[in-house]
């Protein structure tokens, strides 16, 4: 089981269209997945389960399409908040929380706040998210806090990362079938497995996660090294 997954949540706007439907649906039934993804994660034990919600790219779309899916997010928060925190689930959040409108940074500052001392699962979602502005953020914090060069190395940088205090992803699923980064966790991925299937977001379920889980597992993650024949 990977300690920590991670999953770029695409193919909503295809997944829509395939139905004759407004993008936005393809939104609202991608939430609508979330519940039966989160609820099989903590059934398998895994610990942080890193969301890629809406990239920094992604405001770049037409104001319809962010101004829906903004609305869609708070109403998610709104709808399953008291479940997760029952589930003991644990929120935080990845991104440039400056760039939320108020009242859905307030929200997600209230979820990440009323959940912070549970520990079952780790939940990052990922919202205005973008890896490179990640790297930016911790370089200008790095240099505000007068580190000297010599004290820089990985692990500090780390420790500058939205992931702080987190495992790397073992695993990264993508779904829809594109095979890229879109720039999420560039930094923390440098040793990630990587999936990818065919299924849009909102179909992807308990079996397409067993599927991705189970192909893990069949993974040897060297890190560079070599790996010697057992007998
Ligand atoms: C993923 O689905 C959700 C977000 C990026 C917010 P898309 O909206 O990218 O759906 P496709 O890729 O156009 O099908
Ligand atoms: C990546 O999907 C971002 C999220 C899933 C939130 P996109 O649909 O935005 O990525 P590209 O444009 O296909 O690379
Ligand atoms: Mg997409």
């Amino acid at each position: 089981m990977p300690e920590h997954l991670a999953i770029i949540m695409d193919g909503n706007g295809r997944w829509a269209r395939a139905r004759g439907l407004p993008r936005i649906a393809g939104h609202r039934a991608g939430t609508e997945n979330l519940r039966r993804i989160l609820t099989a994660c903590t059934e398998f034990g895994i610990k942080v389960l890193t969301l890629y919600a809406f990239s920094t790219e992604n405001w770049g779309r037409s104001p319809t399409e962010v101004r829906g899916l903004m609305n869609i997010l708070e109403s998610v928060i709104d709808r399953e908040l008291d479940e997760l925190h029952a589930n003991g689930v644990q929120i935080r959040h990845v991104g440039r929380i400056e760039d939320l409108d108020p009242r859905l940074r307030q929200k997600v500052e209230q979820a990440v706040a009323r959940t912070r001392g549970n520990d079952r699962l780790i939940l990052n979602v990922a919202l205005s998210y973008g890896g490179r502005d990640e790297i930016v953020n911790a370089v200008r914090r790095i240099v505000a806090d007068g580190i000297p060069p010599e004290r820089i190395d990985e692990v500090l940088i780390g420790y500058y990362m939205y992931t702080a205090g987190l495992p790397d992803p073992d695993l990264v699923v993508r779904t829809s079938g594109e095979m890229r980064i879109s720039n999420f966790l560039i930094w923390q991925a440098a040793y990630s497995e990587f999936y990818f299937t065919p299924a849009y977001w909102p179909d992807f379920d308990e079996e397409e996660l067993r599927k991705a889980l189970f192909h893990y597992a069949q993974r040897e993650r060297r890190f560079g090294l070599v790996v010697q024949p057992s007998a």
